[in-house]
Protein backbone atom coordinates (compact mmCIF):
# COMPACT_ATOMS: atom_id res chain seq x y z
CA UNK A 1 0.00 0.00 0.00
CA UNK A 2 2.40 2.32 1.00
CA UNK A 3 5.02 1.87 -1.86
CA UNK A 4 4.64 3.74 -5.09
CA UNK A 5 5.74 1.92 -7.97
CA UNK A 6 3.14 0.75 -9.90
CA UNK A 7 1.23 -2.19 -10.63
CA UNK A 8 2.17 -2.86 -14.30
CA UNK A 9 2.67 -5.19 -16.76
CA UNK A 10 2.88 -3.37 -20.06
CA UNK A 11 5.86 -1.82 -20.74
CA UNK A 12 6.03 2.36 -20.72
CA UNK A 13 8.06 2.79 -23.37
CA UNK A 14 5.90 1.28 -26.27
CA UNK A 15 2.81 3.89 -24.91
CA UNK A 16 5.29 7.03 -25.41
CA UNK A 17 4.89 9.07 -27.92
CA UNK A 18 7.99 9.53 -30.19
CA UNK A 19 6.15 12.36 -31.78
CA UNK A 20 6.04 14.31 -29.06
CA UNK A 21 8.66 16.83 -27.98
CA UNK A 22 8.50 16.69 -24.62
CA UNK A 23 9.88 12.77 -24.92
CA UNK A 24 12.49 13.62 -26.88
CA UNK A 25 15.06 13.80 -23.87
CA UNK A 26 13.49 10.97 -21.96
CA UNK A 27 16.30 8.14 -21.49
CA UNK A 28 14.38 4.74 -20.39
CA UNK A 29 16.93 1.98 -19.39
CA UNK A 30 16.58 -0.98 -21.41
CA UNK A 31 18.88 -3.05 -19.44
CA UNK A 32 20.04 -2.86 -15.46
CA UNK A 33 23.69 -3.36 -15.51
CA UNK A 34 25.83 -3.87 -12.24
CA UNK A 35 26.57 0.30 -12.81
CA UNK A 36 23.27 0.99 -12.99
CA UNK A 37 22.46 -1.19 -9.37
CA UNK A 38 25.90 1.05 -8.20
CA UNK A 39 24.11 4.41 -9.09
CA UNK A 40 20.89 3.80 -7.68
CA UNK A 41 22.32 2.67 -4.12
CA UNK A 42 22.16 4.72 -1.36
CA UNK A 43 19.63 7.40 0.57
CA UNK A 44 16.93 8.66 -1.48
CA UNK A 45 14.25 11.09 -0.83
CA UNK A 46 10.63 11.17 -2.62
CA UNK A 47 10.05 14.39 -4.33
CA UNK A 48 6.61 13.94 -5.93
CA UNK A 49 4.44 11.79 -8.21
CA UNK A 50 1.44 11.82 -10.32
CA UNK A 51 -0.64 8.58 -10.93
CA UNK A 52 -3.71 7.66 -13.35
CA UNK A 53 -4.37 4.82 -11.47
CA UNK A 54 -6.52 5.45 -8.84
CA UNK A 55 -5.19 3.04 -5.86
CA UNK A 56 -1.88 4.76 -6.53
CA UNK A 57 -3.26 8.46 -6.59
CA UNK A 58 -4.86 8.07 -3.54
CA UNK A 59 -1.60 6.58 -1.92
CA UNK A 60 0.12 9.12 -3.30
CA UNK A 61 -2.03 11.56 -1.74
CA UNK A 62 -1.47 10.15 1.67
CA UNK A 63 2.34 10.65 1.90
CA UNK A 64 3.31 13.24 3.38
CA UNK A 65 6.88 12.65 3.04
CA UNK A 66 9.39 9.95 2.76
CA UNK A 67 13.04 8.93 1.93
CA UNK A 68 14.51 5.61 1.43
CA UNK A 69 17.63 3.39 1.21
CA UNK A 70 18.33 1.43 -1.46
CA UNK A 71 20.92 -1.30 -1.29
CA UNK A 72 21.71 -3.58 -4.01
CA UNK A 73 22.55 -7.08 -3.76
CA UNK A 74 24.07 -7.43 -7.45
CA UNK A 75 24.21 -11.14 -7.50
CA UNK A 76 21.01 -12.43 -6.19
CA UNK A 77 19.09 -9.56 -8.96
CA UNK A 78 17.98 -7.37 -5.98
CA UNK A 79 17.53 -4.68 -3.75
CA UNK A 80 17.21 -4.34 0.13
CA UNK A 81 14.66 -1.15 0.63
CA UNK A 82 14.45 0.28 3.80
CA UNK A 83 11.72 2.84 3.33
CA UNK A 84 10.38 6.08 6.54
CA UNK A 85 7.28 7.45 5.44
CA UNK A 86 5.12 9.83 7.15
CA UNK A 87 1.49 9.27 6.89
CA UNK A 88 -1.03 10.64 9.22
CA UNK A 89 1.71 12.22 10.68
CA UNK A 90 3.11 9.52 12.15
CA UNK A 91 6.20 7.39 10.38
CA UNK A 92 5.79 4.17 9.24
CA UNK A 93 8.91 2.27 8.55
CA UNK A 94 9.03 -0.81 6.24
CA UNK A 95 11.81 -3.10 5.30
CA UNK A 96 11.34 -5.66 1.95
CA UNK A 97 13.27 -6.35 -1.33
CA UNK A 98 12.73 -5.40 -4.37
CA UNK A 99 13.23 -7.80 -7.51
CA UNK A 100 15.46 -6.68 -10.66
CA UNK A 101 14.74 -7.73 -13.95
CA UNK A 102 17.75 -6.89 -15.44
CA UNK A 103 16.74 -7.39 -18.70
CA UNK A 104 14.09 -5.06 -19.40
CA UNK A 105 14.90 -2.81 -17.49
CA UNK A 106 11.95 -3.08 -14.51
CA UNK A 107 11.84 -3.40 -11.02
CA UNK A 108 9.09 -5.23 -8.78
CA UNK A 109 7.61 -5.46 -4.95
CA UNK A 110 5.45 -7.99 -3.32
CA UNK A 111 2.54 -6.38 -1.96
CA UNK A 112 -0.74 -7.00 -1.12
CA UNK A 113 -0.57 -10.72 -2.10
CA UNK A 114 0.77 -9.49 -6.10
CA UNK A 115 3.81 -8.04 -7.85
CA UNK A 116 4.29 -4.78 -8.37
CA UNK A 117 6.32 -3.28 -11.31
CA UNK A 118 7.52 -0.58 -12.18
CA UNK A 119 10.02 0.61 -14.86
CA UNK A 120 13.66 2.38 -14.38
CA UNK A 121 14.04 5.86 -16.05
CA UNK A 122 17.16 7.61 -15.23
CA UNK A 123 17.61 11.37 -15.98
CA UNK A 124 20.67 13.52 -17.16
CA UNK A 125 20.99 14.68 -13.64
CA UNK A 126 22.94 11.98 -11.80
CA UNK A 127 21.43 12.98 -8.65
CA UNK A 128 17.92 12.08 -9.94
CA UNK A 129 15.72 8.87 -11.41
CA UNK A 130 11.67 8.14 -11.63
CA UNK A 131 9.87 5.09 -11.43
CA UNK A 132 7.68 4.66 -14.11
CA UNK A 133 3.93 2.73 -13.89
CA UNK A 134 1.48 1.57 -16.38
CA UNK A 135 -1.37 -0.90 -15.77
CA UNK A 136 -4.00 -1.74 -18.60
CA UNK A 137 -2.33 0.32 -20.77
CA UNK A 138 -2.14 4.61 -20.64
CA UNK A 139 -4.84 5.58 -19.29
CA UNK A 140 -3.29 4.31 -15.89
CA UNK A 141 0.00 5.72 -16.08
CA UNK A 142 1.97 7.26 -13.91
CA UNK A 143 5.60 8.75 -12.60
CA UNK A 144 7.04 8.91 -9.23
CA UNK A 145 10.35 11.45 -8.70
CA UNK A 146 13.14 10.52 -6.44
CA UNK A 147 16.33 13.20 -5.45
CA UNK A 148 19.21 12.40 -3.49
CA UNK A 149 18.32 15.51 -1.26
CA UNK A 150 14.68 16.69 0.00
CA UNK A 151 15.09 19.85 -2.63
CA UNK A 152 15.53 19.30 -6.25
CA UNK A 153 17.20 22.27 -8.74
CA UNK A 154 15.08 23.64 -11.60
CA UNK A 155 16.67 21.97 -13.92
CA UNK A 156 16.25 18.57 -12.65
CA UNK A 157 12.58 19.52 -11.95
CA UNK A 158 12.35 20.22 -15.31
CA UNK A 159 13.36 16.58 -16.56
CA UNK A 160 10.43 15.32 -14.44
CA UNK A 161 7.75 17.70 -15.53
CA UNK A 162 8.75 16.85 -19.01
CA UNK A 163 8.01 13.30 -18.54
CA UNK A 164 5.17 14.28 -16.90
CA UNK A 165 3.83 16.01 -19.94
CA UNK A 166 5.32 13.22 -22.02
CA UNK A 167 2.95 10.64 -20.88
CA UNK A 168 0.05 12.94 -20.75
CA UNK A 169 -0.55 14.28 -17.67
CA UNK A 170 -0.65 17.59 -16.68
CA UNK A 171 1.68 19.27 -13.99
CA UNK A 172 -1.14 20.47 -12.13
CA UNK A 173 -1.99 17.15 -10.81
CA UNK A 174 1.47 16.22 -9.66
CA UNK A 175 1.31 15.66 -5.86
CA UNK A 176 4.60 16.70 -3.92
CA UNK A 177 5.53 16.08 -0.92
CA UNK A 178 6.41 18.23 1.88
CA UNK A 179 9.60 17.47 3.93
CA UNK A 180 8.87 19.74 6.89
CA UNK A 181 5.71 17.49 7.74
CA UNK A 182 8.72 14.49 7.91
CA UNK A 183 8.26 12.27 11.09
CA UNK A 184 10.82 9.45 11.14
CA UNK A 185 13.71 11.72 12.27
CA UNK A 186 13.78 10.32 15.54
CA UNK A 187 13.57 6.79 14.65
CA UNK A 188 16.18 6.77 11.30
CA UNK A 189 18.26 8.53 14.09
CA UNK A 190 17.57 5.40 16.68
CA UNK A 191 18.26 3.22 13.42
CA UNK A 192 21.46 4.38 12.42
CA UNK A 193 22.54 4.67 15.78
CA UNK A 194 21.78 0.16 15.61
CA UNK A 195 23.57 0.03 12.71
CA UNK A 196 26.89 2.04 14.03
CA UNK A 197 26.47 -0.46 17.66
CA UNK A 198 26.66 -3.47 15.29
CA UNK A 199 29.23 -2.60 13.33
CA UNK A 200 31.50 -1.48 15.96
CA UNK A 201 30.65 -4.99 17.54
CA UNK A 202 30.97 -7.41 14.83
C1 LIG B 1 10.29 -7.90 -17.30
O1 LIG B 1 10.68 -9.24 -17.23
C2 LIG B 1 10.05 -10.00 -16.20
C3 LIG B 1 10.67 -11.37 -16.18
O2 LIG B 1 10.75 -11.90 -17.46
C4 LIG B 1 8.54 -10.04 -16.45
O3 LIG B 1 7.89 -10.74 -15.41
C5 LIG B 1 8.02 -8.61 -16.48
O4 LIG B 1 6.65 -8.61 -16.80
C6 LIG B 1 8.79 -7.79 -17.51
N1 LIG B 1 8.37 -6.41 -17.37
C7 LIG B 1 8.05 -5.67 -18.41
C8 LIG B 1 7.63 -4.29 -18.08
O5 LIG B 1 8.09 -6.09 -19.54
C1 LIG C 1 16.36 18.17 -25.01
O1 LIG C 1 17.75 18.37 -24.86
C2 LIG C 1 18.29 19.37 -25.68
C3 LIG C 1 19.79 19.36 -25.49
O2 LIG C 1 20.15 19.29 -24.14
C4 LIG C 1 17.66 20.70 -25.28
O3 LIG C 1 18.16 21.72 -26.12
C5 LIG C 1 16.14 20.62 -25.45
O4 LIG C 1 15.54 21.80 -25.00
C6 LIG C 1 15.60 19.45 -24.66
N1 LIG C 1 14.18 19.27 -24.94
C7 LIG C 1 13.27 19.35 -23.98
C8 LIG C 1 11.85 19.13 -24.40
O5 LIG C 1 13.57 19.57 -22.82
C1 LIG D 1 -5.81 11.91 -8.88
O1 LIG D 1 -7.07 12.01 -8.27
C2 LIG D 1 -7.58 13.33 -8.18
C3 LIG D 1 -8.86 13.29 -7.38
O2 LIG D 1 -9.70 12.30 -7.81
C4 LIG D 1 -7.78 13.88 -9.59
O3 LIG D 1 -8.23 15.21 -9.53
C5 LIG D 1 -6.44 13.85 -10.35
O4 LIG D 1 -6.61 14.26 -11.68
C6 LIG D 1 -5.86 12.45 -10.32
N1 LIG D 1 -4.48 12.48 -10.87
C7 LIG D 1 -4.17 11.93 -12.05
C8 LIG D 1 -2.75 12.06 -12.48
O5 LIG D 1 -4.97 11.34 -12.74
C1 LIG E 1 27.76 -7.96 -11.45
O1 LIG E 1 28.12 -8.10 -10.10
C2 LIG E 1 28.06 -9.45 -9.62
C3 LIG E 1 28.32 -9.44 -8.11
O2 LIG E 1 29.40 -8.60 -7.79
C4 LIG E 1 29.05 -10.30 -10.39
O3 LIG E 1 28.93 -11.64 -9.95
C5 LIG E 1 28.74 -10.21 -11.88
O4 LIG E 1 29.71 -10.90 -12.61
C6 LIG E 1 28.69 -8.75 -12.33
N1 LIG E 1 28.25 -8.70 -13.71
C7 LIG E 1 28.92 -8.05 -14.64
C8 LIG E 1 28.32 -8.07 -16.01
O5 LIG E 1 29.94 -7.44 -14.40
C1 LIG F 1 4.66 -1.22 6.17
O1 LIG F 1 4.49 -1.02 7.55
C2 LIG F 1 3.16 -0.83 7.95
C3 LIG F 1 3.16 -0.51 9.44
O2 LIG F 1 4.09 -1.26 10.13
C4 LIG F 1 2.32 -2.06 7.59
O3 LIG F 1 0.99 -1.85 7.95
C5 LIG F 1 2.44 -2.30 6.09
O4 LIG F 1 1.74 -3.47 5.73
C6 LIG F 1 3.86 -2.42 5.67
N1 LIG F 1 3.96 -2.50 4.23
C7 LIG F 1 4.80 -3.34 3.64
C8 LIG F 1 4.87 -3.26 2.18
O5 LIG F 1 5.51 -4.10 4.25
Amino acid sequence: MALLWALAVLSLLPLLDAQNPECANLTAVAAITNATLDKLSGKWFYIGSAFRNPEYNETARLIQAGFFYFEPKHAEDKIILRQYQTIGNKCIYNFTSLTVYRENGTMSVFESGREHFADLLLTKHPKTFMLAASWKGKKNMGLSFYADKPEVTQEEKKEFLDTIKCIGIHESEIIYIDEKKDQCGPLHKQHEEERKKEKEES
